[in-house]
């Protein structure tokens, strides 16, 4: 197992050449192209990857596959150990979706294992709630009315008992470990916990209400300096149950009971029904052909399947950009306005809503970008996607600080794409005790009061309106490309609806315009998501571009939000290159024997 920091022996020939390169730098000022030294976020490997958000997390999980583990096993340690390394983003209080690829059957499958509403979640109970927290925090974002039941531990229970190989309790014992050895207090960690005691800055009664949270990560008000590790003894104890209890371990028993309290506490209307009953799901993975190769993503109640669907429908039509960087940003960005619209209008859990999933996924619009490019302007918000369909229920209607996604190859050639999730930035902020498990806010995602948009600024419809046992629509887009029946990508992100752009935009750069993962990560990402009607970008864009989008007629944010794309891709000679984008921190960790 090696990461990339222990890479290439440059040969003889390719010293001189280097020895070259340091000379023009030197003297011409260029900048020398790397040549096999990989920056410390790109790895290679031949018999397996793991490209998550954290370095340890894709260590244990590479360590699984070095030692014969599957990539469903594999998946199963690197996801709970990003339960402790990245408390942010997501854990066994939160849920998500994995789209794999089975290499001896040469099937697809999609999991969906995203949270759902607890039986007493009306609509008329939260629009209630919501008048009575006034301008206060909204009680679908902060405490115990925000959790929904979380999926994630009976997800990897699933994936474990069908798709894996190896002990369970082998799998759950290096977070054990890691948590016992505590969470390293990084960039990405320090930030959230900032931007956490900000909100408490806002609303004093969180830090309060929340003292768990505050408690552990921003002992009185201080966060912990760069480099320090967080004990979390409370965590291990959890894992410890969770190692015995299987896949069950959240249905009953003293984890269901701890997670009952705290909601209860909290202001929330979970009972103990809501975690026995959960279901994981099995669904049928959207597949869309592009450009000669397959794209197989995730179907509802994921909005990214569908949404990057359209998109890349809409760019294919329209053809190719060769040549002018500036023109294929604006068509991606317009297709992109479409496959928004139609995420805002239509889209929303198909256990629940008539979702016209099939004839969203055939509308082609690909006209109507090639015209705005003729005219050279984009159009009001009213002249994208779809706005009406006849007997659907739709039509009315943030920088992530939650959500992770890793990718995993095996040496047989299963891959995983998986992202889950708590939501926000520590998702709900409660904590169920004594355990330390963080809970979701996914209950925001849903339309929870007519007409407001959520905490990405999201406008939804009805058709994504809460409902009981129903599943709030996300953007998680966990995605595998296929070329000739092989596959030849993986790749998913976090970043709330910059999910989609993001995982969009490295697609994009990889399989049209043969950018190096390398290359394809680190490019800028423009970002629209129909409403509002504006272009984010997540760093400062070149004045070319930002002045080829406001002679388009946009409107530019200064507002600088990321998304973090995680991705593998398997090159031609079988050679693994894995990818973890550098504005979160991680870490790929390939396999090489
Ligand atoms: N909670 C972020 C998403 O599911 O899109």
């Amino acid at each position: 197992m090696r990461d990339s920091s222990h890479l290439a022996r440059v040969p003889r020939f390719g010293r001189s050449v280097v020895l070259i390169l340091f000379v023009l730098v030197v003297a011409v000022g260029v900048r020398a192209p790397a040549l096999g030294d990989d920056p410390p976020w790109i790895a290679r490997g031949h018999y397996g990857m793991v490209a998550s958000d954290s370095a340890e997390a894709s260590a244990i999980g590479a360590r699984v596959l070095e030692e014969g583990g599957n990539a469903f096993d594999a998946a199963v340690a690197t996801s709970l150990a990003l339960t402790v390394a990245r408390p942010q983003s997501t854990g066994i209080g939160g849920g998500g979706f994995l789209v794999a690829w089975l290499a001896d059957e040469k099937r697809a499958i999609a999991l969906d294992f995203r949270e759902s509403a607890p039986m007493a979640a009306t609509a008329e109970r939260y629009a209630r709630l919501a008048e009575f927290a006034g301008d206060g925090p909204s009680p679908s974002v902060y405490g115990g009315a925000a959790v929904g039941v979380p999926g994630l531990v009976a997800g990897l229970g699933h994936v474990h008992d069908r798709y894996g190989s190896r002990e369970w309790v082998d799998l759950v014992s290096p977070a054990v470990d890691l948590a016992m050895r505590g969470v390293l207090v990084d960039e990405h960690l320090h930030e959230a916990i900032e931007d956490a005691l900000k909100e408490a800055d806002k609303w004093p009664s969180l830090r309060k209400d929340y003292a768990g949270l505050f408690g552990r990560f921003a002992p009185d008000g201080v966060v912990p300096s760069l480099g320090a590790r967080i004990r979390r003894d409370d965590l291990a104890r959890a894992l410890r149950i969770i190692a015995i209890r299987g896949g069950g371990a959240m249905r009953e028993g003293p984890l269901a009971d701890a997670i009952l309290r705290a909601i209860d506490k909290s202001g929330g209307i979970m009972m103990s029904a809501d975690l026995r009953d959960y279901v994981v799901k099995e669904r049928e993975p959207v597949r869309i052909s592009y450009h000669g190769c397959e794209i197989i993503t995730m179907p509802p109640p994921s909005s990214g399947g569908v949404c990057a669907a359209i998109t890349l429908r809409a760019l294919e039509a329209v053809g190719d950009f060769k040549g002018d960087p500036q023109r294929e940003m604006l068509a991606r960005v317009e297709a992109m306005k479409h496959g928004f619209a139609d995420r805002s209008r239509w889209l929303g859990d198909t256990d629940f809503a008539k979702a016209p999933v099939a004839f969203l996924l055939n509308q082609d619009y690909g006209a109507r970008v090639s015209d705005a490019l003729k005219q050279s302007r984009t159009m009001k918000p009213e002249a994208y996607g779809t706005t009406e369909i006849k007997g659907s229920v739709g039509g009315a209607a943030k920088d992530d600080g939650g959500t992770s996604h890793f990718c995993i190859i095996d040496r047989a050639g299963n891959v995983v794409s998986m992202t889950e999730t708590i939501n926000g930035g520590f998702g709900s902020f409660v904590v169920a005790e004594p355990y330390g498990i963080i809970l979701n806010n996914e209950l925001d995602d849903f339309l929870t009061v007519r007409g407001a948009p959520n905490m990405f600024g999201l406008r939804q419809s009805e058709a994504n309106l809460i409902a009981p046992g129903k599943r709030p629509l996300s953007s998680m887009t966990p995605t595998i490309v296929l070329r000739d029946g092989r596959p030849i990508l993986a790749l998913g992100g976090s970043g709330g609806p910059r999910i989609i752009s993001s995982t969009l935009h490295v697609l994009l750069n990889v399989i049209n315009d043969g950018a190096s993962l390398e290359d394809a990560l680190r490019r800028i990402r423009p970002h629209h998501q129909w409403a509002p009607d504006v272009v984010y970008f997540d760093e400062h864009p070149p004045t070319a571009m930002a002045d080829a989008f406001s002679a388009f007629g946009h409107e530019l944010s200064d507002e600088r939000r990321k998304g973090v794309v995680q991705a593998i891709q398997i090159m031609p000679n079988g050679e693994l290159i894995g990818g973890s984008d550098p504005r979160k921190g991680g870490r790929p960790v390939g396999v090489e024997r």
